[in-house]
């Protein structure tokens, strides 16, 4: 088996990855504006999510702030999603890092759903996590009801892992947690 590739430094060069049809680029602030146009500010897009659609640009750019400042830290690494060619922000993944796990996490603006991207978008991530010596297992959580979410994580390689009760707040479903369904891929 090939050895893996040294632990790769979370600054902004390395971690662009290129699928058929995307490019996946560090976000930067000045995409606030963007991402609070196309998906921030959209209570369809953050339904099933941890988060309360963003009110302004400002709380796009704290958002923002923090995603940077941890992937400076080594503690999370994010890409957005671009266009292969030419101009637009279509959605963002996130890789939260802890001991030699990464938490997938994922958003795709509304305009963009049910033509494959997230999938596409996922397997690049996921080889990247894999392509990582610090990297033994990637996984993720889903709200019950977000079957889009349950089906695209299967499409992307991981496997289910069965249901986690009350395991999140959605707040724009509840207050309480939320039953959630696990998936993951330990790589050999
Ligand atoms: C979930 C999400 C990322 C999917 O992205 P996407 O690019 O549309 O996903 P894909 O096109 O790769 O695959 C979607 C699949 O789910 C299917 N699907 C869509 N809505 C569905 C639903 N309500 N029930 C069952 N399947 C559904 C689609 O038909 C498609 O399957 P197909 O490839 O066999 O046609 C996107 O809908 C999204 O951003 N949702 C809001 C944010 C979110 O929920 N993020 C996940 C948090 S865990």
């Amino acid at each position: 088996m090939p050895a893996k590739a040294p632990k790769i430094a979370p600054n902004q060069t390395e971690s662009i990855l290129l699928t058929p049809r995307m490019r996946l680029r560090p976000p930067r602030l000045a995409d606030a504006r963007a991402i609070f146009e196309t998906w921030g500010n959209d209570p369809v897009v953050t339904r099933y999510l941890t988060w309360v659609p963003s009110r302004s640009v400002v709380d796009t750019e704290v958002f923002l702030r923090g995603a940077i400042n941890r992937m400076i830290l080594g503690e999370e690494h994010s890409w957005l999603m671009t266009p292969r060619e030419g101009p637009g922000t279509m959605g963002m993944i996130s890789a939260w890092r802890e001991n030699q796990q990464a938490e997938l996490g994922f958003v795709l603006a509304r305009s963009y759903w049910n033509r494959g991207y997230m999938t596409e978008a996922l397997q690049a991530v996921i080889a990247w996590c894999d392509a990582r010596e610090d990297i033994q297992q990637v996984w993720a959580v889903c709200d019950i009801d977000n079957l889009a979410s349950a089906y695209v994580l299967e499409k992307a390689g991981l496997s289910p892992q069965g249901l986690v009760e009350r395991w999140s707040v959605h707040p724009n479903l509840s207050r309480q947690p939320r039953d959630c369904l696990a998936f993951a891929r330990i790589f050999a």
